[in-house]
């Protein structure tokens, strides 16, 4: 960064806030916003940084938002009439939907760049994916790439539309598949001595998600195309219920095209 800087971070008690508050500590001075002053306070001690509510974001030259997905429009609102002239707000939440509103209300003194981390608070940006939303980014995207590039991630840039298409198939498809086989099992108990090593390797990802329902539930609801994804799934297992010899010869043709699009292009 150009020089330190003064970062807030709304929400930094919660799980991805504090996995910020950890990676950015070492680079700026960090204020940890709370919804309560006991909560911000015991959070900051915590880390050993400052702490505040809402209010305190006017003197912060970078604010993210790390609030659940459907309070950030709100939070970012309520932003807009606290922030300081120049300054750069960034949320992280992982359905972007919201943007489209809000950057029809953003104050021509304030700068907006949307990210999503591709990790949950388990993780940290080293060698993880972050895509970056710029909507209005007047000379703050080199600087923010800079502080991720310094941070080990790897970074990409796209658009509302494409980061929510996308997200659809990476993050709802791909979490409901799990979530379905967790209550396909559910009313069948097996002895861990039936379990084969690849369900095994299935029961740990499934526990890393289930760590994170929460968040995970927000993005199946709030994704504008989950619905859709969930409905061309129901249409795709019917498709293939007697799976005969013709329904195995159109699954094969759709694997060998996936693994050329997911595996083969990216070893
Ligand atoms: N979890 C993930 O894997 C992951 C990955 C990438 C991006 N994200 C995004 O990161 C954001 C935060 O997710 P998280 O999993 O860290 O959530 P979280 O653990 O629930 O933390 C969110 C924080 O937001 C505050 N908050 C809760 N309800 C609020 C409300 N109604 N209005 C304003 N603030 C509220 C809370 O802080 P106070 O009580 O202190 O105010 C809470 O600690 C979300 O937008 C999510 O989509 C999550």
């Amino acid at each position: 960064m150009k020089s330190r800087r003064k970062i807030a971070i709304v929400g930094g008690t919660g799980g991805m806030g504090q996995v910020l508050v950890k990676e950015l500590k070492p680079y700026a001075d960090i204020i940890i916003i709370s919804r309560s002053i006991e909560k911000a306070k015991q959070f900051s001690n915590k880390f050993g940084v400052q702490g505040g509510t809402l209010k305190d974001c006017n003197n912060a030259d970078i604010i993210f938002v790390s609030v659940p997905i459907n309070s950030t429009y709100e939070t970012c609102q309520k932003l807009f009439q606290i922030v300081k002239p120049g300054s750069l707000i960034i949320d992280i939440s992982a359905v972007k939907t919201h943007l489209k509103k809000l950057e029809t209300e953003l104050p021509d003194h304030i700068s907006y760049i949307s990210m999503h981390p591709l990790f949950g608070p388990d993780g940290s940006f080293k060698d993880y994916n972050v895509i970056l939303v710029p909507i209005k980014e007047n000379n703050w995207l080199s600087e923010l790439q800079e502080l991720l590039d310094n941070l080990g991630a790897i970074t990409s840039i796209t658009t509302i539309e494409k980061h929510d298409f996308f997200m659809s198939k990476i993050q709802v498809a791909h979490h409901f598949m799990y979530l379905i086989l967790a209550s396909y099992l559910s009313d069948t108990p097996i002895p861990p001595s039936f379990f084969t090593r690849s369900f095994k390797k299935t029961l740990a990802n499934f526990q890393g998600i289930e760590k994170n329902l929460n968040a995970i539930l927000e993005i199946q609801q709030a994704n504008p195309y989950g619905k859709k994804t969930r409905t061309e799934i129901k249409s795709l297992v019917e498709k293939f219920i007697s799976l005969n010899e013709a329904e195995i010869n159109e699954l094969m043709q759709q694997i060998k095209a996936f693994k050329k699009d997911y595996i083969i292009k990216n070893e």
